[in-house]
């Protein structure tokens, strides 16, 4: 069975650890993956405004999420949460009411920083909006990375194994927790 895994990098940055990150995940993503960027960038700022006529970055992001089988976050922390051009990317994606492209889908979360708890509190944030759009989050292993240009490179080459395995195995056990998922609860074909 393949899998198409649509990622979010929550940051912006042209220098973003995070992207790296996402860069090394996809190094060691099984083989059943195909993983595609969801951009977030040239979202406006959602306002129920837009719902009556999504706007093409709108309807964009939300095809893109309905041809996906699952979603990964792959975010900074900011101020202790989730930066805003993610919680913004989020809402689009959320809305028109009655129309969450999140419902049911499979979801995991991981993210790194300079600092020694490595995005966990932006992570719990980001899991309780994620719960309320209903989507079914792989709630173990966590994934909390603390960068180290030791532990990567800027293409995302993993230069320590322990590291290496670290993520094989998130990526690995996300495989199975979106084949538990779908097995229940099967994406529904785009329309
Ligand atoms: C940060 N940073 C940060 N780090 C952290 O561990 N906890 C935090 O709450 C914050 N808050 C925060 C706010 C803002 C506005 C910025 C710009 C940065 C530091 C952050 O981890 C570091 O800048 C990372 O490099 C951000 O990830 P990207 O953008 O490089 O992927």
């Amino acid at each position: 069975m393949s899998y198409r895994v649509g990622y979010f990098v929550g940051s912006l940055s042209s220098t973003s650890i995070n992207r790296i990150l996402s860069k090394a995940l996809i190094s060691v993503a099984p083989e059943e993956f195909e993983l595609i960027e969801i951009p977030i960038r040239d979202l406006p700022l959602y306002s129920p405004d837009y719902d009556a006529d999504y706007p093409p970055q709108g309807r964009a992001l939300k095809d893109a999420i309905s041809a996906m089988d699952a979603v990964l976050f792959v975010t900074p922390e900011y101020n202790r949460s989730i930066p805003g051009a993610l919680k913004n990317a989020i809402d689009w994606a959320s809305r028109p009411w009655g129309q969450n492209s999140f419902d049911h889908i499979p979801a995991a979360v991981i993210g790194a920083s300079t600092g020694p708890i490595g995005t966990a509190v932006a992570q719990q944030s980001l899991r309780g909006v994620l719960s309320f759009c209903n989507a079914r989050q792989m709630t173990a292993p966590e994934a909390y990375v603390r960068f180290s240009y030791e532990d990567f490179e800027d293409d995302g080459t993993i230069t320590s194994t322990r590291t290496e395995e670290f993520l094989r195995t998130f990526m690995a056990e996300f495989r199975d927790h979106i084949e538990r998922v779908l097995t229940v609860l099967p994406r529904q074909e785009p329309v």
